[in-house]
């Protein structure tokens, strides 16, 4: 990734001289405060924002503030020209390719902050200003880990969410995310929220995958924040420009969710496990087609099975393996994967056979046992020959 940060003051905080030092030992400073914003296209915005945050931050919180930016417009230079006037460090990360989009933007800020807090706010002043030293202070009061700024407890709202239907989708988002992630999101109400403040200490930056938009559900699931606290925000309007998120963004996050949610082998297993069911459907439907075009039922159902391994392959790709289908060209893939679906049909046969002959099981419940044996040696042989990185490359990568 090429890229160039420039930053003022930032390593130009002058000695404190001893009357000051002496001072600062007796009232404890605040932890210092990485401001990470997330930019594209923001040049509208960035200005007002600069100045609404200058005139919020207390002289005595130490904060440095972060714009990871994507833009292609000239969003770098009005904050380069609107930093000169700040009373604190500014600095710009901008990045030639869009890695993660917001979420991984996010992430580079976080791996560069070495203070005791990072904020993550928009830039659109959507997330109001003056709120950034009230989340790191009820982080340092309560002794939380994680402080989300949330639209829905009490002295919160949606105000400035256009339309009935974000609104709808945003809710929509919210139930399921939460139902989801009972245990993860607990004591947080608006895991959308894209406004919080998070210990660094808390923060295992090589843990994180983001994909789009909803990083502190990234961090939250991942990171797992001992305590959380949240104080009540008014989403506001937008400044300037027009939001980024599209429907793309929408489906983008229903495969961060799968991705977050499969994250352990046993919720990979089961979510395999869905996936093969959800393929008879295709499976059933190309029988139905290719009978009633007339082809004999024996080699329909042959052909019919592959719209399933077809189906099934797709979704587990997307789904499932998202991150681990580099290691293979992907004819290599559904090679495998195809082969492996078809020797479980093939498996399945004798199996029954030997569980009939040589164990005296029913026929019903040997097929059942055949059915899950066949499942889990499928579901294991997928992960470890079609999804395994192959021997080697990171073995040696260890070695030097
Ligand atoms: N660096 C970078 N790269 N920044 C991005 C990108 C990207 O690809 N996409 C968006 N941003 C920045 C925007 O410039 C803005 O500062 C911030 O991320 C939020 O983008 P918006 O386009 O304004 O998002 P939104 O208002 O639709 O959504 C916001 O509110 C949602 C709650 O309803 C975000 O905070 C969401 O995270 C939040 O869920
Ligand atoms: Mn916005």
């Amino acid at each position: 990734m090429s890229e160039d940060l420039w930053t003022r003051p930032l390593d130009a905080p002058s000695e404190p001289s001893d009357a000051a030092s002496a001072e600062a030992a007796e009232t404890p400073a605040p932890g210092s405060v990485t401001l990470i914003i997330p930019t594209f296209n923001e040049s509208g915005n960035v200005r007002e924002l600069l100045r609404q945050l200058g005139d919020s931050i207390p002289a005595r919180l130490p904060v440095e503030v972060l714009f990871v930016d994507d833009s292609t417009d000239d969003t770098p230079e009005v904050v380069e020209k609107a930093a000169q006037d700040c009373p604190f460090p500014v600095a710009v990360l901008h990045r030639e390719e869009a890695v993660g989009g917001l979420g991984g933007a996010v992430v580079e800020g976080v791996k560069r902050a070495a203070t005791d807090w990072i904020v993550v706010m928009d830039a659109d002043l959507q997330h109001p200003p003056h709120l950034v030293p009230e989340l790191v202070g009820e982080g340092e009061r309560t002794g939380a880990e994680l402080v989300v700024a949330s639209r829905y407890i009490s002295g919160g709202s949606r105000a400035g969410l256009a339309g009935n239907y974000r609104i709808a989708v945003s809710r929509g988002a919210t139930w399921l995310t939460k139902g989801l992630f009972p245990r993860a999101l607990r004591g947080i109400s608006d895991p959308m929220s894209g406004f919080f403040a998070m210990r660094r200490s808390a923060v295992t930056a090589e843990a994180l995958k983001p994909l789009g938009y909803k990083i502190l559900l990234e961090l939250a699931v991942r990171c797992r924040p001992a305590k959380v606290a949240e104080v009540p925000f008014v989403f506001q309007e937008r400044f300037a420009g027009e939001s980024k998120s599209t429907a793309k963004e929408g489906l983008r996050f229903l495969t961060h969710l799968a991705s977050l949610r499969t994250a352990t082998p046993m919720a990979r297993m089961v979510g395999f496990g869905l996936i093969g069911l959800s393929g008879f459907v295709p499976n059933l439907l190309a029988l139905w087609l290719l009978t009633r075009a007339g082809m004999h039922y024996l080699p329909a159902e042959i052909v019919a099975n592959q719209a399933g391994v077809l189906w099934n392959f797709v979704l587990i790709e997307a789904l499932l393996f998202r991150d681990r289908r580099r290691h293979r060209h992907w004819a290599d893939r559904i090679g495998r994967f195809a082969l492996l679906a078809n020797a479980d049909l093939l498996l399945r046969i004798p199996l029954i056979a030997l569980f009939v002959a040589q164990f005296g099981l029913a026929v019903l419940p040997a097929t059942a046992v055949a059915l899950v044996t066949t499942f889990v040696l499928r579901f294991a042989a997928t992960e470890a020959l079609v999804y395994l990185p192959r021997k080697g490359t990171k073995h040696r990568r260890a070695v030097r």
